[in-house]
């Protein structure tokens, strides 16, 4: 590929489409059994990023994000640089839009993490190469096509997947729900009242054909599912309110809410976990927590967000 005319932002996981995260998901989990015994800072032999880099732009803390963009693009034949809010001068601040272009004239795609969702869409409205969501308070896409691999690999096709997500109505959920509307699977929503998902990703499932149900009830959500799925209760930047963890106490994944889903069922966290909060200690250690396997996915499917983002899949 010469330049990166053919680029596309990964803003949401609408920007790719069915088509193309199923082309995501394929490409990951090639990539993925071709390289099973090597080391993890090899690059795939066909080096589709040769001489490319990818700027990771964190106005928010990460691990899990930060490390595997990094290993992806190794993996890639690329490589990164990592700006730190802090330590930038967007810390001081600097525009999104200059940041955008002056990153645009010196490396090959940008990934930002933040809090408003109009950051990242300043971003991409400035910036001349790809820019990807590494999550902002609306949206986390890179997590769920690691998600979606993850359930693929230990479950079975996602259409018509009862999954379950219990607790907080926040970024991932809008993720969970805008996925369930391009991949056909359907989503039992259990939430405190006043926590729900905005009605938009609702409506974005929906109108995909998607079943979508909204209850206060954790076990009736619970009941027959194949996916349960959680996350903190106080993401990165909201406040910790003491009637906030009180009411989403009913909503906690333990043996008793796994016990209604399907005997197969498996547990996903995208974490980091808070465990004795929104999950119980026996589920998170126990065999149908696959937790581990969908951090590592996050390098499997960053790669293929980032070959989708520079035009070469899907
Ligand atoms: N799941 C996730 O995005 O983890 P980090 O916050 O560690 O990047
Ligand atoms: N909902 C969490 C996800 C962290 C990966 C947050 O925004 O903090």
């Amino acid at each position: 590929m010469a330049g990166t005319e053919q680029f596309r932002h990964f803003l949401d996981l609408s920007d790719a489409g069915a088509d193309g995260i199923a082309a995501m998901i394929a490409d990951a989990l090639d990539r993925k059994a071709a390289r099973k015994t090597w080391a993890k800072g090899s690059a795939d032999t066909d080096r589709p990023l040769e001489g490319r880099v990818l700027a990771l732009v964190f106005e928010k803390n990460s691990t899990r994000t930060r490390v595997s963009f990094d290993i992806a693009m190794r993996q890639l034949g690329g490589s990164v640089l990592i700006l730190d809010a802090g330590s930038s001068q967007l810390g001081r601040g600097e525009s999104i839009a200059d940041t955008a272009r002056v990153l645009s004239r010196m490396v090959d795609a940008i990934m930002l993490r933040t809090d408003d969702h109009a950051k990242i869409e300043e971003m991409a409205r400035h910036a001349t190469v790809p820019v990807i969501n590494g999550l902002t308070d609306r949206s986390h896409p890179c997590q769920i096509v690691a998600d979606l691999l993850t359930v693929i690999e230990h479950k079975k096709p996602l259409p018509g997947l009862e999954v379950a997500w219990f607790g907080d109505g926040n970024n991932v959920l809008h993720s969970v729900l805008e996925a369930a509307g391009l991949m056909k699977f359907n989503v039992r929503v259990a939430t405190p009242q006043g926590f729900e998902p905005e009605a938009e990703f609702i409506d974005m499932a929906r109108a995909g054909g998607a079943e979508v149900t909204l209850t206060n009830d954790a076990s009736s959500a619970a009941q027959g599912a194949d996916v349960l799925v959680t996350d903190t209760w106080i993401s990165m930047g909201q406040e910790d309110a003491a009637e906030k963890r009180a009411a989403m106490e009913p909503f906690q994944v333990n043996l008793a809410l796994m016990a209604k889903a399907k005997p197969d069922a498996v547990f996903l966290h995208c974490l980091p976990a808070h465990v004795g909060e929104e999950v119980t200690e026996d589920i998170f250690e126990g065999h149908q927590s696959v937790v581990f396997d969908e951090a590592e996915n996050r390098i499997h499917a960053q790669k293929s967000v980032l070959l989708w983002s520079f035009g070469l899949l899907g």
